[in-house]
């Protein structure tokens, strides 16, 4: 099975998901990001870490073969062209596959935590 993790951060849920069997590719666009996920999750195997935007950057170093499995966690909120992406995303998909979208929502979050710009280090805006 394999998963490809975006906006993965220091990669706790990549790691994660190879703990669950996949083999993972996790990327993320912040400079810091990955040097610390390998820092930190430096014994992971089965993660390939890789330096991707999701959104602007050629994604030419996601596998041509699909995914079992797509995930974005916390990191929906940064995209600007939402369904763009996923359009994108959702054709690499495997027969059977699923793209996972783990978001705070309206609904369940206080207003004073609604701004995105309380984590101003995660955004690099066009
Ligand atoms: C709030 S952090 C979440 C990190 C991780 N997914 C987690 O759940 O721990 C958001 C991450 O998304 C990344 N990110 C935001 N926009 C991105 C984009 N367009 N392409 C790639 N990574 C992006 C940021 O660099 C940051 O590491």
């Amino acid at each position: 099975m394999v998963d490809v993790e975006l906006g993965c951060g220091t990669g706790e849920l990549a790691v994660f998901l190879t703990e669950l069997g996949y083999t993972v590719d996790a990327a993320d666009f912040a400079e810091g990001a990955l040097p610390r996920a390998q820092k930190e999750r430096g014994g992971a195997e089965r993660v390939r870490w890789l330096c991707l935007g999701i959104e602007h950057d050629d994604p030419a170093e996601l596998s041509d073969d699909g995914y079992d499995l797509i995930t974005l966690r916390l990191v929906f909120p940064f995209l600007h062209d939402r369904t763009r992406v996923l359009h994108s995303l959702a054709a690499r998909l495997r027969a059977g596959g699923a793209l996972v979208v783990i978001t705070p929502v309206v609904a369940t979050t206080p207003e004073e935590r609604r701004q995105t710009r309380t984590w101003p280090h995660c955004c690099r805006w066009p």
